[in-house]
C-alpha cells in the first residue's frame, strides 16, 4: 500500500514549474537555453520596498503576526481597493496569505464540500483545477477558444452552471493567454451570474497592473449586485516584482475571510512578518514604476506577436495584458523535426523546441487547450530577439 494519500493521487505537479526546472537543469549541464516558461517579471523589486524590509528586520518585526495579516497591511489593502478599484471594504473583509496561490488554495479548502463544482474557464492557470481537486471539488472546464479571444461566452457559461456550482473563477488579465475582460465583457458575464445567487465568484486580479494601450481594468466586485459573493484575490508578486516574497491577499464576505483564517491558523500561521512590512511599502509607496514597466512589457509583446505572426504555421493573437502570449501551433502538427519525430501534439512540438533549439515554452494542453503554447515575454529584449530567431529557424527546418 502506498504511503501517498488518495487525495494526492488526484493531482499532478505544476507543469509550468516542471518546464522551468527542466530548462534550469539543461542550462546547468552547459546547454544554451532561453527560458520563456517562467511566470515572473524579470525586473528587480524596487529599492524603497527592499529598504522597508531591511527596516522591519532592524526594528525587530521578526515575530509572529496576526494569522491573516497585520492590521497595518490590511489597512494598506483597504486603501488600495478604494484608490484603484473604487471598492469599499472593512478590515475584517481582508485576508493575507503567503502568495496569491496560497489564498486561492485556502479559499477552496475553506468552502468546497465533496462533489461541489467549480467552473474553470480554459485556457486556465495550471493550479486552479488541481486546487479544486485537492479540496474535494470537481473542476468543470469551460473551453474558451481563440475565436472568442479566449474569453468566456456568457451563454456557454450559463449552460455550465448547475445546482452544485459553488464558484466560478475569473482571471483577467489572463495567464496563459493575456486576454483582458473589458467592463462590457464583465457586465455581460454578470448578467448571467445575477440569475444564480448560489454561485460565488473568485476574481483573480493578480495581473491587474500589467495592461497596455489604455486598457481600463475592471473587476467584477465593482458590480454592486454581485459584490457580496465575490472574493477578489490580488497580490504584490507581479505588480511589484515580488514573487519570492510570497504575499497575496483577498477581499470578500467576512464568512469566507474568517474560514480562510481558520485554515491558515492550523497550517502556515502568518505570512512572513518581513514580507508583510515590505508589502505595506509596495502598496502605500510610489506607484510610478508600474507604468514604466508596463510600457516595457508592451514593447516586448509587440515584438513577440509581430515576430510570431511572420512564422509559417504559427498564429498569435495580440492580447491587452499580462506578460504572456498564447500562439497556435496547429499549423505545425503532423510536421517532422530533424531527428525524425513527427509532432502529434503541442507537447511534441514544445519538447522538440527545447531539446533541439534550446527554447523553453509550455504546451497549451497544460492549460486545458490543445494546439497552442505559452510564451512568457518577461525577459530581456535581447533574449526575446534570440528566441524569436531560433523559433523561426526551427519551424522553417520542419518537414
Ligand atoms: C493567474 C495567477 N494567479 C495567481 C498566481 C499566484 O501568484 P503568487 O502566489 O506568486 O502571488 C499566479 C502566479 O503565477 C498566476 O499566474
Amino acid at each position: 500500500m502506498s504511503i501517498v494519500s488518495n487525495t494526492l493521487k488526484r493531482i499532478k505537479p505544476s507543469p509550468t514549474i516542471a518546464v522551468t526546472q527542466k530548462a534550469r537543469e539543461l542550462k546547468a549541464s552547459g546547454k544554451d537555453i532561453i527560458g520563456l516558461g517562467a511566470g515572473e517579471p524579470d525586473f528587480d523589486t524596487p529599492d524603497n520596498i527592499k529598504q522597508a524590509a531591511i527596516k522591519a528586520i532592524k526594528d525587530g518585526d521578526t515575530k509572529y503576526t496576526a494569522v491573516d495579516g497585520t492590521p497595518i497591511l490590511k489597512d494598506a489593502i483597504v486603501k488600495k481597493f478604494k484608490r484603484e478599484n473604487n471598492l469599499e471594504y472593512q478590515i475584517d473583509q481582508i485576508t493575507v496569505g503567503a502568495g496569491g496561490k496560497h489564498v486561492i488554495y485556502n479559499a477552496m479548502m475553506a468552502t468546497l464540500n465533496e462533489g461541489d463544482e467549480v467552473i474553470v474557464p480554459a485556457p486556465y492557470w495550471v493550479s486552479y483545477p488541481d486546487m479544486v481537486l485537492l479540496a474535494g471539488g470537481n473542476p468543470i472546464i469551460l473551453k474558451c477558444n481563440e475565436k472568442q479571444g479566449f474569453k468566456i461566452n456568457p451563454s456557454e457559461l450559463e449552460k455550465s452552471i448547475t445546482k452544485k456550482t459553488k464558484w466560478i473563477i475569473l482571471n483577467s488579465p489572463s495567464n496563459p493567454t493575456g486576454a483582458c475582460y473589458s467592463e462590457k465583457d464583465i457586465r455581460e458575464i454578470a448578467k448571467v451570474l445575477e440569475k444564480y445567487p448560489h454561485v460565488y465568484i473568485l476574481s483573480d486580479d493578480i495581473y491587474e497592473h500589467v495592461t497596455y494601450e489604455g486598457f481600463k481594468f475592471f473587476t467584477i466586485a465593482q458590480i454592486d449586485s454581485l459584490k457580496d459573493r465575490v472574493l477578489t484575490m490580488n497580490g504584490v508578486s507581479k505588480a511589484y516584482s515580488m514573487t519570492g516574497w510570497r504575499i497575496g491577499y483577498a477581499a470578500g464576505p467576512t464568512e469566507i475571510i474568517k474560514a480562510i483564517a481558520k485554515i491558515q491558523s492550523q497550517s502556515t500561521t502568518n505570512p512572513s512578518s518581513i514580507s508583510q512590512a515590505a508589502a505595506v511599502e509596495a502598496l502605500n509607496g510610489t506607484q510610478d514604476f508600474i507604468k514604466e514597466r508596463a510600457i516595457a512589457f508592451q514593447e516586448r509583446r509587440d515584438f513577440v506577436v509581430n515576430s510570431l505572426n511572420k512564422i509559417k504555421g504559427i498564429e498569435c493573437l495580440n492580447p491587452d495584458g499580462a506578460f504572456y502570449v498564447f500562439p497556435s501551433c496547429k499549423g505545425l502538427i503532423g510536421k517532422k523535426d530533424s531527428s525524425g519525430n513527427v509532432f502529434k501534439t503541442d507537447t511534441d512540438f514544445v519538447q522538440s523546441l527545447l531539446e533541439n533549439n534550446g527554447i523553453a515554452v509550455v504546451q497549451g494542453s497544460a492549460f486545458g487547450l490543445e494546439g497552442f503554447f505559452r510564451i512568457s515575454y518577461a525577459t530581456s529584449m535581447e533574449n526575446l530577439k534570440k528566441a524569436m530567431e531560433r523559433i523561426k529557424s526551427f519551424c522553417e527546418s520542419l518537414n
